[in-house]
């Protein structure tokens, strides 16, 4: 079970902007804490500007999980998956949310804000929170994730 007094870094451009203000209202009633990394409006913004902060913010170990979204979930999770301690998972139902938990041990969940029933956005984020990493075969796999460099 997630620890609930964890505080859970969320943020979005305006493509996630009304997914953040469900997600944030439906998980706060349900006893989590939310930390809005914003957009805090409906206006066309960049979302790297509100992706970094939440990534890095997980990178640095301030958070242990955090929540990210845009339209697509494409430009946010790309963003997050800069940090070489983020595993960003874009997921768009149950199933994927759950997955990269189990065999990816991600510490993101990348929403698509645009495509993705928000109730449906709301279990998956539940399960996210509260699925453990499998280890075993997968803590090799994802130990080769990262790019080193040669010098
Ligand atoms: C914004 O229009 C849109 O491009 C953005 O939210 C996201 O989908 C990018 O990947």
């Amino acid at each position: 079970m997630f620890d609930k007094s964890l505080v859970i870094p969320i943020g979005s451009d305006h493509g996630g902007y009304e997914l953040k203000n469900y997600l944030c209202e439906k998980l706060i009633e349900d006893g989590y804490k939310i930390k809005d990394f914003g957009t805090y409006s409906a206006a066309s913004v960049d979302y790297p500007d509100y992706i970094h902060p939440v990534a890095r913010a997980i990178n640095d170990g301030v958070y242990a999980y955090g929540i990210i979204m845009c339209g697509s979930g494409q430009g946010a999770s790309m963003t997050a998956n800069k940090y070489l301690n983020v595993r960003a998972g874009l997921c768009w139902d149950v199933a994927q949310a759950k997955l990269t938990r189990l065999h990816n041990n991600a510490n993101i969940i990348s929403l698509p804000g645009r495509f993705i029933n928000f109730n449906i956005a709301m279990e998956a984020v539940k399960v996210f929170l509260n699925t453990d990493f499998e280890g075993g075969r997968h803590i090799p796999r994802i130990e080769k994730i990262p790019v080193k460099s040669n010098f």
